[in-house]
């Protein structure tokens, strides 16, 4: 294995992090990453917005919570058919709905990613850029979880403080800082793959 396939089979989402400070230099870095990432006709549709205040991650986890019911309710049967089907295929069990902080898991810096709502390609392309967010902070000997609940921050209260304009949306979060835990490695599926010929 090379170092890029080490750094690709060991990461992990680690729900666990100390309580230490992440150097800004290293944040840069780790964005910078992501900005690398492929785009469609290199749109580059990303911006990031990040939390790296404690007391806020958390008041924004909660509310994310509480506008996590919201969202899904508004969103009819079906979408709550669906969390609840979701809910019992979660990785991680139910404990972590006791956490004080169970969007975010704790973790001292906060990225949400977000996009044009125009751009078809962006969920693609914002894939990509977490992808590499993730890997860049692995290879610095940080971790990372991607947070797809963040995307109901929208109905929160607190929305209004991230400065998202109207025409973007959040596609994701990364929640990131020094892991505390080791995860086991989920078992991958081998039956998907067809060769043509
Ligand atoms: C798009 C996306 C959304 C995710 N959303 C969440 C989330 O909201 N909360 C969480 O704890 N983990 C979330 N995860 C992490 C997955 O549960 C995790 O990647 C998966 O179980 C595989 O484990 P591994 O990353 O350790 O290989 C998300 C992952 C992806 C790719």
């Amino acid at each position: 294995m090379n170092e890029t396939l080490t750094t690709i089979y060991e990461r992990r989402a680690v729900r666990k992090f100390k309580d230490k400070p992440v150097d800004r230099k290293i944040i840069e870095q780790i964005i910078d990453a992501g900005r690398m990432a492929p785009s469609a006709i290199n749109m580059q549709p990303w911006k990031f917005y990040i939390l790296t205040n404690k007391d806020d991650i958390i008041a924004f986890s909660k509310a994310i919570k509480a506008g996590a019911v919201k969202g899904i309710f508004k969103s009819g049967i079906k979408a709550i058919a669906k969390t609840v089907v979701s809910a019992l295929r979660f990785p991680h069990g139910a404990d972590f709905m006791k956490e004080e902080d169970m969007v975010f898991h704790g973790a001292p810096i906060v990225i949400f990613i977000t996009s044009p709502n125009d751009n078809e390609w962006a969920p693609l392309d914002i894939g990509m850029c977490a992808q590499n967010i993730l890997l860049a902070a692995k290879s610095l000997g940080l971790d990372t979880c991607p947070i797809g609940m963040a995307k109901y921050v929208e109905y929160t209260k607190l929305y209004p403080r991230l400065n998202i304009t109207k025409d973007e949306r959040v596609n994701l979060a990364i929640a990131l800082g020094y892991g505390d835990e080791n995860p086991v490695v989920h078992v991958r599926s081998m039956n998907n793959v067809t060769y043509i010929g």
